[in-house]
């Protein structure tokens, strides 16, 4: 048997994707009501945002309402959190997970970056097999997770509950980068500039780090750089692997919701092939619909047409999976969410007086919680591409 496979077994036998689950979903809660669900003015307002965050998520600026960013988890980070933990055993499952000693992933769209938190959990949890049963070499893993987001809000939010989580967690924290991501904006991603123009990159780190905690710094250079009469030195030297803009994971969750969205950020789509290691892996998930079915058609042909112009080397990057998983909707993990929502629910209501939640929003909200129900299944579309590298003289070369 594959050590995947092995993996996956000990997984399943230890429980240990329910435990965390649960143990992310206490601290979630937690989480609110020490900080979000405090006051009558934060419940109307999150009463008001379900509304958006129920159907409004792919309007600019959305995210920078008040109590957007709050409520937009509320609803769907323990969710995707769970659907992220069924990605990854399908790619545990068909062996793609590109384990190495030094694993990227670059997020976009991160949101409340449910793909980061259940990814960590899984380089977690191998770690954990390989030294407990059986001492193999990969097991000294590094993980360095990154992400895309334009949204402050999320990057505060990101910011502060990973902070929290890290600090109240009781089996291990999270990797998940709590000094923000590196990069903005995806339309303005471009990897093949940033490739050339490290020193720009750099600079914008520091303003980031800048803009984030003045006493913060997050530099990978020895050179000393000026911002705002501030001089910020480092203390480690730049190590190409970790800091160059290669990844092994690139994921996209709800990102790419729109056609005609997709379609504009086709240079953006294939530059993510581009920034691809060999054996690295494009994961894409959405909805199982026909809007979404267009979008993943889409997104293969742009991705599959990304060629490297390279005569020492053959270059592809070809979708291996392309599938609808399912899961049940009376299952521990989500009863696990429902009840999560019901705390939200009942908390908002002692908060802002029953009567303030606006009835329809409450009908919207139980027929989020309950929909797939009747049916017992909920699913959605999982997408993912590899990159392959080798030699024209069919060698293989290591990316
Ligand atoms: C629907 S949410 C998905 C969040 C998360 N990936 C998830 O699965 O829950 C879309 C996210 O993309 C971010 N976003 C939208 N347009 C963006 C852009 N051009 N560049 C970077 N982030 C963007 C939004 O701020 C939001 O966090």
């Amino acid at each position: 048997m594959s050590t995947e496979k092995d993996f996956l077994q000990w997984l399943t036998q230890k429980n240990k994707l329910y435990h965390r689950f649960n143990e992310l979903a206490n601290i979630f809660e937690n989480f609110l009501t020490d900080y979000i669900l405090v006051s009558k003015e934060n419940a109307d307002e999150i009463s008001v945002r379900l509304e958006d965050m129920l159907g409004k998520c792919n309007i600019p600026n959305i995210y920078e309402k008040g109590q957007a960013v709050e409520t937009y988890s509320m609803l769907h980070f323990l969710e995707r959190y769970r659907r992220y933990q069924l990605v990854y055993l399908q790619l545990l499952e068909n062996q793609l997970i590109p384990f190495a000693t030094l694993i990227k992933h670059l997020d976009i769209g991160t949101g409340p970056a449910p793909s980061i938190f259940a990814f960590s959990d899984i380089i977690k949890f191998y770690k954990e097999f390989s030294q407990k049963e059986e001492p193999r070499e990969f097991f000294e893993i590094e993980y360095l997770p990154d992400y895309v987001e334009n949204s402050d809000s999320f990057r505060n939010w990101l910011h502060h509950f990973t902070e929290y989580a890290n600090y109240k967690n009781y089996s291990g924290g999270w990797e998940v980068p709590y000094h923000h991501g590196t990069f903005r904006d995806f339309e303005s991603l471009d990897f093949k500039k940033l490739n050339y123009n490290k020193a720009l990159w750099q600079k914008e780190r520091v303003y980031e780090a800048f803009g984030a905690n003045p006493n913060y710094i997050i530099l990978e250079t020895s050179k000393e750089i000026t911002v705002h009469g501030r001089n910020f030195i480092s203390g480690q030297l730049l190590d190409k692997k970790k800091n160059g803009h290669r990844y092994d994971v690139i994921s996209f969750s709800y990102f790419l919701t729109l056609l005609e969205q997709t379609k504009q950020f086709k240079k953006q789509i294939k530059g993510c092939a581009f920034a691809l290691r060999n054996n690295g892996i494009i994961i894409n998930i959405g909805s199982n619909n026909d809007d979404y079915f267009q979008i993943a058609k889409y997104i293969r042909r742009t991705i599959q047409r990304y060629k490297s112009v390279n005569k020492e080397f053959n270059v592809s990057c070809r979708e291996v999976l392309n599938e609808i998983i399912s899961y049940n909707t009376h299952d521990v993990f989500s009863k696990r969410i429902k009840q999560s929502y019901e705390f939200i629910i009942n908390n908002l209501e002692l908060l802002s007086e029953k009567q303030k939640i606006p009835q329809k929003i409450k009908k919207d909200f139980d027929k989020y919680i309950n929909s797939g129900q009747e049916e017992n299944i909920k699913d959605f579309r999982l997408q993912v591409f590899q990159k392959r590298i080798t030699s024209t003289n069919n060698d293989q070369h290591t990316g």
